[in-house]
């Protein structure tokens, strides 16, 4: 047989599942009136609606009338005011000798910037391991697995009750088996999905940890203003590792605060110890973009970078942000309301300790099933509830579908006793 007689693909091997997209499908196919989606990673408003921040329509009509404006392409590393308003908004604006020790590039998203930043780290430091979250973010996984020869390893995040972070978990895993260079993937802030954060004193012991073991930190930045409301408290973390004298990477996502994750807005940092490797980091990251994207896409950074230098447009986005922060915190109390009015089994306070667009339920992977199969809600199998997708149409349906489940699963283990 000759060798082309059979597919070059005849053994592809099947990717991992994407539950998100996957039970996005069975929820879209299903009828039934009530069904609700609480898996989204996209902020909806209170009508189910994918929300176009008012600040960002007002600026997309302004760049409309600018005839300055092309669709011509950008430079390789993209936009330089964007790239500086980005810088600004991550460091709130750095002094000249800051600057002179990052090395930015725009980039397609987070998740671009994750990407490259992934092939930097693992081109400079060939590390053995990637150490990520054990629920974390499933595009880190994904960027890995394409990076390719670096062993992917999770530690211990969420205490198993969600009552708070597994911190002596995680700095026991990391002390007892990450190794020098191993890069660990950090959610800055808001974390995605467990929506629990380290206190300021536990960022500190975790800088200090990595800078014992020599262990890279690699920060997301995709929620900045969504933990807090305020973006500059958002970034403490950061800041934090920075004044340790640690050398960081950032990826700067613009999809959730912006709402603009069909734009591809984001950046990639690269904070280093001096300004002598600056410039070769930069051509580097000029290198990889070449080989991966060419140049970024341009029109979501026009508008991030025009309200980000505006002072009346920045004010309207921080007007915007809140109303969304704001929002998310009513729909988080209102669920743990309901929950607690209908006396549903078991302690709920811990939603009210967690942050971001996301609520960790705690529910089994059966309740969930049943959540899905009896009362046509789709949930994470992990739990997460994707917050801003509860309004006032569907709350009480989902707290009332939560009541039954968690209380027939109650009944059945008591029986068993
Ligand atoms: C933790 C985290 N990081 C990164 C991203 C990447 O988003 P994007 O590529 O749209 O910027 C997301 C999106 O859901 C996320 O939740």
């Amino acid at each position: 047989m000759g060798f082309f007689s059979s597919s070059a693909f005849a053994n592809v091997p099947p990717p991992p599942v994407n539950e998100q997209v996957e039970l996005t499908k069975i929820h879209d196919a299903d009828p039934y009136e009530q069904k609700v989606n609480l898996t989204t990673e996209e902020y909806k408003d209170r009508n189910g609606d994918l929300w176009v921040l008012p600040v960002v329509r007002q600026t997309e009509l302004e760049l409309i009338m600018d005839t300055s404006l092309t669709h011509g392409k950008s430079r390789m590393w993209g936009n330089g005011e964007f790239i500086e308003a980005a810088q600004d908004m991550l460091f709130g604006t750095p002094s000249a000798e800051l600057r002179s020790k990052v090395a930015s590039i725009q980039t397609v998203s987070g998740t671009g910037a994750c990407h490259i930043g992934a092939k930097l780290l693992c081109d400079s430091l060939t590390p053995n391991t990637i150490w990520m979250s054990d629920l974390s973010h499933t595009n880190h996984d994904a960027v890995w697995d394409f990076i390719g020869g670096v062993e992917k390893r999770t530690y211990p995040y969420s205490l198993p009750d969600r009552s708070g972070v597994d911190f002596n978990g995680m700095i026991n895993a990391l002390k007892t088996r990450a190794r020098r260079n191993d890069v660990i993937y950090l959610h800055s802030c808001a974390h995605s999905s467990s929506g629990l954060d380290l206190t300021l004193e536990q960022w500190v012991e975790l800088g200090k940890v990595c800078q014992e073991i020599g262990i890279f930190p690699f920060f997301d930045s995709a929620y900045q203003g969504f933990a807090s409301g305020d973006p500059d408290a958002d970034v403490w973390a950061i800041r934090c590792f920075m004044e340790l004298g640690l050398e960081v990477c950032v990826a700067q996502s613009f999809s959730r605060g912006f709402g603009l994750s069909g734009e591809r807005v984001g950046c990639l940092h690269v904070v280093l110890n001096s300004s002598a490797h600056r410039q070769a980091v930069f051509d580097r990251l000029y290198h990889y973009q070449r080989g991966l994207t060419s140049t970024p896409p341009t029109y979501g950074a026009n508008i991030v970078s025009t309200i980000l230098t505006s002072e009346s447009l920045y004010r309207a986005w921080r007007i915007d942000l809140k109303s969304m922060t704001d929002r998310i915190q009513k729909l988080r109390l209102g669920l743990y309301n309901e929950l607690i009015k209908r006396r549903v089994p078991g302690s709920w306070e811990y939603l009210l300790i967690q942050r971001g667009m996301f609520a960790h339920t705690n529910l089994s992977k059966q309740q969930v099933e049943l959540l899905r199969t009896e009362y046509h809600i789709y949930i994470m199998s992990t739990g997460r509830i994707s917050l801003p997708a509860l309004n006032a149409q569907n709350i009480e349906w989902v707290a009332g579908a939560i009541n039954e489940v968690v209380t027939r699963f109650s009944l059945e283990e008591k029986a068993n006793l």
